[in-house]
């Protein structure tokens, strides 16, 4: 078996929006992907695409039992994972009532469902990373450079940022790479799903550009960060968002 047909590259949050659109294109360019998601059917739907490309696991990627199991099918398909897109993540339920309890549980459901779905992902996977120079690329938002008008979601995206830097130290030791990319507005996603249109001219007013993003210009970039021309590239925050927040 050839080197490339024993790597791996993991993609989160693979069935929907940015995560879809980064494995397409990632296969499209001749790497094989692991599909991560809770979803087994929209998993599935992107593997249709080309079964050889993709590996599917559907896994609860938020416990240590659901990366555990994305780790362990890497290992049985005798594959190295020698990169990891963290894209699943998105608003949590917001909470219900005004007591502390409920801002508690919507803090706490946050925090799981976009900082403990990439770390527990990538420290499942860390040997493998570690061994094979590894490339790491953490799905944030423009919300962790300006707020998100809800709390928990920009700042629960926010500690990505820090832990990246980590990350970034060490698997550089091995010459790997981490990153944040942190888009603006992409509808057309699930995490959009039923905006309304005065929310779409609203953000498109708020871009240089005067439009919104798409997903698949996140997964070149995204894809260019895993390639071969982006291995000096590391620790950096990248936001692609039209102009919407300058300068980062
Ligand atoms: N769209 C935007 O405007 C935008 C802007 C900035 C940042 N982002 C970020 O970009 C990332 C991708 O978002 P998107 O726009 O592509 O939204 P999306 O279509 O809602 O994708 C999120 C994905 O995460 C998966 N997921 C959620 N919890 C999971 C868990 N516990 N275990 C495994 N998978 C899980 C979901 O699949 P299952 O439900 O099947 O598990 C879904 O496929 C998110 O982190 C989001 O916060 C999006």
């Amino acid at each position: 078996m050839s080197e490339s047909a024993r790597t791996t590259v993991v993609v989160s949050g693979a069935g929907t929006g940015i995560g879809r659109a980064t494995a397409l294109r990632l296969a499209a360019e001749g790497r094989h992907v692991t599909l991560v998601g809770r979803r087994r059917d929209k998993l599935d739907e992107v593997a249709a695409h080309d079964q050889r490309s993709f590996l599917v696991v559907d896994a609860d990627i938020s416990t240590p039992e659901g990366a555990r199991r994305v780790a362990d099918a890497v290992d049985t398909a005798d594959r190295a994972c020698v990169g990891v897109v963290a894209s699943a993540g998105g608003n949590a339920p917001a909470a219900s009532d005004g007591s502390l309890d409920a801002v508690r549980d919507h803090w706490r459901a946050s925090f799981d469902l976009n900082v403990m779905t990439a770390v527990l992902l990538v420290e499942a996977l860390r040997p493998d990373l570690e061994a094979h120079a590894g490339r790491v690329v953490l799905l944030s938002s423009v919300s962790a450079l300006r707020g998100s008008r809800t709390g928990a979601y920009g700042a629960s995206k926010a500690a990505l940022h820090a832990w990246m830097f980590d990350l970034a130290a060490r698997l550089g030791r091995s010459g790997g790479t981490a990153n944040v990319v942190a888009p603006g507005f992409i509808p057309g996603t699930e995490f959009w799903a039923g905006v309304s249109d005065e929310v779409v001219q609203n953000r498109i007013a708020q871009t240089l550009v005067g439009r919104v993003g798409n997903a698949d210009e996140i997964a070149g970039l995204i894809t260019w960060l895993l390639g071969p021309d982006a291995g000096w590239i590391s620790a950096q925050v990248i936001s692609p968002n039209g102009g919407m927040v300058l300068g980062r």
